[in-house]
């Protein structure tokens, strides 16, 4: 039988093909390119020459093992030091010779804690704009063992919004009896009984007073005598939200 001569034809053409395309395989690319194992070892020694950034997860606990037991007992505990301190190696390796970054700002928390309604039911989350606004993180909770403060939520039953309000401001930790005498028939038949309210400036200065003694350390200082001299303090910061919003 005869082979048509354009089936041999086309076998010249698929066999130039071949050949050409097993010349540029095996002679024109380099075997660097080809090659899986030269391709791992390179890529090795490339990574493995860079600088060493982190000092891993271990490497703190040797000299602040009291920070790395608080927080291998806290909410923290899957939390690496690197992960909110950078990278340390060279703290590590040397502590006098660098200082790790301390991330007193509020974005580092936001990163993991900011509403985000596509992280896990149930995952503490918080209102960046209303929780606390202006104040570092760290001032209310640790960083390496942070529980919530507990707020007082003695009249909350029936003042829940001013309790809500209160639990986000930097008042969040000062009881309402603080400010308000109740009686206790104030709780059960709140008409009958009201409770005092702060009438006069010298009431906010026993904390704010400025040179005042017996005041507590973290309640900002502001000079009574001059500071909005001719309002009462609440016409200006709402007492239950003192802070009032950025
Ligand atoms: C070889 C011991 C050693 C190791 C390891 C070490 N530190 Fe330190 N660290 C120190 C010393 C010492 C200080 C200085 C304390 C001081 O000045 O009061 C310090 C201070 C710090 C500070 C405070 C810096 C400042 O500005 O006050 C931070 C934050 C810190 N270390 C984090 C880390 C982290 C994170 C690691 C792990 C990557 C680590 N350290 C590993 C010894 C060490
Ligand atoms: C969730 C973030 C976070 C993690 C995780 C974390 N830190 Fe901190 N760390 C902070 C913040 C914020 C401060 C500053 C606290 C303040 O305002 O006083 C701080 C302060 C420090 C300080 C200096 C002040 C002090 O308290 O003595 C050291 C030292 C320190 N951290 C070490 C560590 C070590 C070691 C680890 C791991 C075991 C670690 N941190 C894990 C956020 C973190
Ligand atoms: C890398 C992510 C991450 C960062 C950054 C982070 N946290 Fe957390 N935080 C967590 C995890 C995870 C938990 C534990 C959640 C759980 O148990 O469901 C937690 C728990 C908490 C809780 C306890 C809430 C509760 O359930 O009672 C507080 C408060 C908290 N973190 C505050 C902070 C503060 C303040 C900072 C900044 C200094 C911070 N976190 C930074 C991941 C993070
Ligand atoms: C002035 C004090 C204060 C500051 C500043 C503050 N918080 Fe809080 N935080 C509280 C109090 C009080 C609660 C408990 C509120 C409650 O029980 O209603 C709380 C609760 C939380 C919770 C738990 C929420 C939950 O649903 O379980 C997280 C997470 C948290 N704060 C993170 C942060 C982060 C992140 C920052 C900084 C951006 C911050 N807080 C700043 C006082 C503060
Ligand atoms: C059983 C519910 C209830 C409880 C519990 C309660 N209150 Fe009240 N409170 C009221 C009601 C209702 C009023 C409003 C009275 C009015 O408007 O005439 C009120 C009014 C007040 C006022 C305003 C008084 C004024 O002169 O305007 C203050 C301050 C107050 N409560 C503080 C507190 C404090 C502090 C507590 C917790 C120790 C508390 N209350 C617990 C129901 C309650
Ligand atoms: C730092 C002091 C302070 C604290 C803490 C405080 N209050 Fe007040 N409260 C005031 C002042 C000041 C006023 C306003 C007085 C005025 O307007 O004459 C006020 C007013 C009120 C009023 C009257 C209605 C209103 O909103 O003005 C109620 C009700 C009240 N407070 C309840 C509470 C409750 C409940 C708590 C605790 C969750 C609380 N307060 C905590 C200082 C405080
Ligand atoms: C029992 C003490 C106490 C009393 C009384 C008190 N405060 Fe405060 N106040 C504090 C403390 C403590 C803080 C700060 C909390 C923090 O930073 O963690 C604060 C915070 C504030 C701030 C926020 C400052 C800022 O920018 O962060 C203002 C404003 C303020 N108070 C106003 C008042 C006014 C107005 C009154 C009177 C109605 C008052 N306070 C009564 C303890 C007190
Ligand atoms: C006329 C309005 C006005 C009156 C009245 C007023 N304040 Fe202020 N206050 C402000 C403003 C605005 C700020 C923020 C700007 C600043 O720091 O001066 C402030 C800031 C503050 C701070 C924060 C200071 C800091 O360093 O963070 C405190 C605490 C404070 N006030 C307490 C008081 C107390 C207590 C009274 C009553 C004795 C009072 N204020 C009366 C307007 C007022």
């Amino acid at each position: 039988m005869r082979i048509p001569e354009q089936v041999k034809r086309l076998a010249i053409v698929i066999g130039v093909l071949v050949a050409l395309t097993l010349v540029a395989r095996f002679v024109l690319i380099p075997r660097s390119l080809t090659s899986t194992s030269l391709h791992w070892s390179l890529t090795t020694q490339r990574e493995s020459a860079k600088p060493v950034k982190f000092a891993g997860s271990t490497a703190c606990q040797d000299c602040h093992d009291d920070i790395a037991a608080k927080k291998a007992k806290s909410f923290h505990r899957v939390l690496a030091c690197e992960g909110c301190h950078a990278p340390s190696v060279k703290h590590a390796e040397d502590p006098s010779a660098a200082k790790p970054v301390i991330p007193r700002d509020r974005t580092t928390c936001a990163r993991c804690h900011a509403y985000d309604p596509s992280r896990p039911t149930g995952f503490p989350q918080i209102n960046l704009t209303t929780h606390n606004p202006l104040k570092s993180c760290s001032t209310c909770h640790n960083p390496h063992d942070p529980v919530p403060p507990k707020v007082p939520k003695e009249c909350a039953a029936c003042h829940a919004q001013i309790e809500r309000t209160k639990a986000v401001s930097s008042h969040a930790l000062l009881t309402c009896t603080t400010c308000h005498k109740a009686p206790e028939r104030h709780k059960t038949a709140p008409r009958t009984a009201l409770p005092s309210k702060p009438d006069s400036r010298e009431f906010c200065a026993t904390c704010h007073g400025q040179g005042r003694a017996g005041t507590p350390k973290e309640a900002p200082k502001v000079d009574i005598a001059t500071h909005g001299a001719r309002n009462l303090c609440w016409e200006c910061h709402y007492p239950h939200l003192p802070e009032g919003r950025p």
